[in-house]
């Protein structure tokens, strides 16, 4: 891994994935959106900034040329088809054999064995009506970029996050392949260590074509089931 593009650079977890990139010594690709490339001014010298939609095939082109791995944040903004044109725009332009890793919640399941909570679900259910309602987000749409990256046949791993908190990194998370397993129970993670598993996922291949579902390190039920089974990370 020697070149990364991170997509989605600027928001608040693809930053703490320039940091920990750049401490690996990984040249750093970032794409955002042209008005967020302020955001981006600590890491001015050390990173190249392709500023875009990341929705836009032509940026993303430009930015995965010759990159190792893709790091992409799926956020499923406004209704046009965001989450979806991203992941599609990375799935079309990565290079083959390229490391590709995706965010999103706990709320994308991959074989539909994810237990979740009543309330869990009623939550998405009134978020996702609502925020469509204002037009503000199109969680449909990050579950449709969430099944054409399952669908394809790229080493692709897609990190589902349990509800976050910013802090100082507890460490690397742990994680399980369905949500409702024990050890996820804590439903918490920093954003820091969000960003962690993410690019430790791009030179992990126990990852590839997993959809792993994380928890904080130091939650009680990540504490509680250590060294079990599904701790795996
Ligand atoms: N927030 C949570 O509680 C939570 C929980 C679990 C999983 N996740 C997942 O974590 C990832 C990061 O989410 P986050 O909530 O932490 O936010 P974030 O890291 O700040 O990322 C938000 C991204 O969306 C972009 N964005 C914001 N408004 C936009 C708009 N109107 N049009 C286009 N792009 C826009 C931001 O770019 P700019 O810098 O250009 O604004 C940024 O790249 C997502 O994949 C999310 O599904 C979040």
């Amino acid at each position: 891994m020697k070149k990364v593009c991170i997509v989605g650079a600027s928001g608040k977890l693809g930053q703490y994935m320039v940091g920990h990139a750049l401490e690996r010594g990984y040249d750093v690709i970032g794409v955002c959106r042209e008005r967020s490339v302020p955001k981006l001014a600590a890491f001015e010298g050390r990173m190249t900034v392709i500023p875009g939609p990341t929705n836009d095939s032509e940026v993303i082109r430009r930015a995965v040329a010759g990159c190792d791995g893709v790091l992409t944040v799926l956020a499923p903004w406004g209704v046009q088809q965001y989450a979806s044109g991203t992941a599609q725009a990375v799935l079309d332009h990565a290079r083959p054999g390229a490391r590709l890793v995706f965010s999103c919640g706990w709320h994308i399941t991959r074989d539909g064995k994810d237990k979740y909570s009543r309330m869990f679900t009623v939550g998405v259910r009134i978020a996702s009506v609502l925020a469509k309602l204002v037009r503000a987000v199109e969680i449909d749409d990050q579950v449709e970029a969430c099944r054409r990256v399952f669908a394809s046949d790229t080493r692709w791993t897609v990190v589902r996050g349990s509800s976050l908190e910013e802090g100082e990194s507890q460490g690397l998370p742990v994680w399980s392949r369905h949500v409702g397993d024990p050890v996820l129970a804590g439903n918490l993670t920093r954003r820091v260590d969000f960003a962690l598993f993410m690019v430790e996922a791009l030179t992990n291949d126990t990852l590839i074509q997993e959809a792993p579902a994380i928890v904080g390190c130091r939650t009680p039920s990540a504490l509680a089931h250590a060294g079990g089974p599904r701790n795996q990370a």
